[in-house]
């Protein structure tokens, strides 16, 4: 998500730290900062905006270090101001901390450090973490022990860089679900959150390990597991040109964000979920707010429209809340019948779509409530709406939206999961939902395996003329959206729609060569599917099925099936089905020749009408 530099040598380590985040820009951030050790203690300088704005700084004020270590922020918690801008201090500025993930448990950190008397300026997490790592550190030790035992305090994914304005030209990282990698130089030694801020200086490289620490300096790289125990030094020499480091050695974008599901769902979840298996939602309305609310509208584009859709199914089913959802291009033409006790939800990964802020502005001029769902914190969606509930999928470069398409609906689930512990909804398992979205990620790397069947199947369909996507329910939903990625990328019509609706007129599309995916994670709905399935078989078309049902029945009646393990909730397996939809058309854009990251005619934030 956030780009994180460290240099410690003979070089200006503050020019090599800005260098770094400048070889980290791709990633997408807000904010940026860099800290030095100078003679005086610790110096921080950091700024709101782009990289230009902390080389104005850093140009006004210039300054010669040997240990410096740097970060671009993707904002989580708190907007993108100089204030939450990385690094932070501890209470006495002893140490100056950076960090990439969410450490989970910081409100209860936080009112700890409250009530010894600790104060902040950010409304960060890591502030949080660093007024943690300093009352450890003022307890005497070094800071690579300090840091050590600070962190078995904290829950959560982070990668964490520190210096301190007692030991010189040293830097202490720890790694917990969020990447950090060493470079090992001659008389220098670097870190960072991706290779490509490394490749200029060395192609030497060690990836730290879960839990792993490390201390630098410029002529030794300790490393030490979460006991302290030393570990040996082993790295790894690096031979990717900087280009394909940037895509973290995949071939593209989207397999990238494809394959960061899983992390992307813990990102959305952290901090989400309570110890005690309930939802706590921070940012959004009062209770009150939610006990009044009779009508939801969600109003979004493209994908995010698609994850409306499993919005409303879900807050349909388990809350019976009506729930409508819309185009936000129709809606603002629409003259939508609104009500006060309504609420807007605005989904958008860019928070920039031009459609959907109009639409969000006319919602505001009615006086009605308006609630955020969006990716890019500090974008205008996001600073529009009465609340905003970030996805925390960290940037989405490719043009095809996919981890942000799953984050939006896990984010629309949370939400569901919310209003109902707040109106009390009788019969609604709150703390199984909320162990059913801890398995997810496990349960999405599960179905990414399935990649080379899907491969496979690729193969086989390179050529088909037409692609119905169908399902029933969420299915149908879903299938939606495995329509618009293949449309996107491999440039294949297609028809997307509900399986009971072919009759109704799309079966007249089938012909031999011409492919139905049907996604099927619904029991109680596939003795229909099968005879969907048989409908298309029996005009010569080719039946995908991708489903979970172990029990045989879909796959005995598909020509061509992709099975994935289950989740307890039949929602959550058709939000899995998406993931091989995905790869689907991935692979068959790569096998087309298209150019995948950015489709012709197609751009990543649509901010015209
Ligand atoms: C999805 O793959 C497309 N890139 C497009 O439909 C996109 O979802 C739509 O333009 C909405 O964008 P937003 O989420 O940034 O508002």
């Amino acid at each position: 998500m956030c780009g994180i530099a460290g240099y410690v040598g003979s070089k200006n380590a503050v020019e090599v730290a800005y260098d770094q985040l400048k070889r980290l820009e791709y990633r997408g951030y807000d904010s940026a900062g860099i800290a030095m050790q100078t003679p005086d203690g610790i110096r921080v300088v950091k700024k709101a905006g782009t990289l230009n704005h902390l080389r104005a700084e850093l140009d006004a004020h210039p300054l010669e270090a040997s240990c410096a270590i740097g970060h671009s922020r993707w904002a989580t918690h708190g907007g993108p101001t100089d204030a939450n801008a990385h690094p932070h201090f501890d209470f006495d500025q002893t140490i100056a901390v950076l960090h990439n993930g969410i450490i989970e448990n910081y409100l209860e950190l936080r009112d700890e450090l409250v009530a010894k008397g600790h104060t902040f300026r950010s409304q960060t997490d890591t502030e949080i973490a660093a007024h943690v790592i300093g009352l450890e550190y003022s307890q005497g030790g070094s800071l690579l022990e300090a840091v050590r035992r600070a962190v078995k305090r904290f829950r959560g994914a982070y990668a964490l860089v520190i210096i301190s304005n007692r030991e010189s030209e040293t830097i202490v990282a720890v790694r917990q679900a969020s990447p950090l990698v060493v470079g090992l130089g001659e008389g220098e030694n670097l870190l960072a959150s991706d290779i490509p801020a490394l490749l200029p200086y060395t192609r030497e490289v060690i990836a730290l390990e879960e839990g792993h620490l490390v201390e630098l300096t410029r002529d030794r790289v300790r490393l030490v597991d979460a006991d302290g125990r030393e570990l040996p030094i082993v790295s790894k020499h690096i031979d990717w040109d900087v280009e394909s480091a940037e895509r973290g050695g995949y071939d593209h974008f989207m397999r990238k964000e494809i394959h960061e599901q899983p992390q992307v769902i813990r990102q959305c979840l952290a901090g989400r979920i309570t110890p005690e298996d309930g939802v706590r939602l921070e940012g959004t309305f009062s209770d009150n707010v939610w006990a009044e609310i009779d009508r939801v509208n969600i109003i979004a584009c493209g994908t995010a429209y698609h994850a409306g859709l499993m919005g409303k199914h879900l807050f349909e089913k388990l809350l019976r809340l009506p729930t409508d959802v819309y185009y936000a291009s129709e809606f603002r033409y629409g003259d939508p019948v609104l009500s006060q006790k309504s609420l807007a939800i605005f989904v958008s990964q860019s928070g920039e779509t031009a459609d959907t802020l109009a639409a969000l502005k006319l919602c505001k001029k009615n006086r009605i409530r308006t609630l955020g769902i969006v990716n890019v914190v500090g974008s205008s969606i996001a600073r529009e709406c009465d609340r905003t509930i970030a996805t925390q999928a960290g940037p989405e470069i490719s043009v095809a939206s996919t981890k942000a398409y799953t984050a939006q609906v896990i984010v629309l689930s949370l939400l569901a999961l919310h209003i109902a512990q707040v109106q009390e909804t009788p019969g609604l398992r709150v703390e199984e939902w909320a162990q059913a979205l801890r398995d997810l990620p496990e349960l999405a790397s599960q179905v990414l395996e399935l990649e080379d069947e899907v491969i496979s199947i690729a193969e086989k369909l390179v050529d088909m003329p037409l692609c119905f996507f169908l399902g029933r329910g969420a299915d149908a939903y879903v299938g939606y959206e495995g329509a618009l990625k293949l449309k996107e990328v491999a440039y294949i019509p297609t028809q997307e729609s509900p399986a009971g609706e072919m009759k109704h007129g799309p079966l007249a599309l089938v012909e031999e060569g011409v492919v139905s995916v049907f996604g099927a994670t619904e029991p109680f709905t596939f003795d229909k599917v099968v005879s969907n399935m048989k409908e298309v078989q029996a005009r010569a078309g080719t039946v995908l099925g991708i489903t979970c049902d172990s029990t045989g029945t879909i796959a005995k009646a598909a020509d061509l099936t992709l099975m994935f393990s289950p989740s307890r909730f039949d929602f959550l397996n058709a939000l899995l089905s998406v993931i091989p939809m995905q790869l689907l058309a991935y692979h068959l854009a790569r096998l087309r020749g298209c150019s995948i990251d950015q489709p012709r005619n197609l751009a990543k934030s649509v901010t015209v009408e």
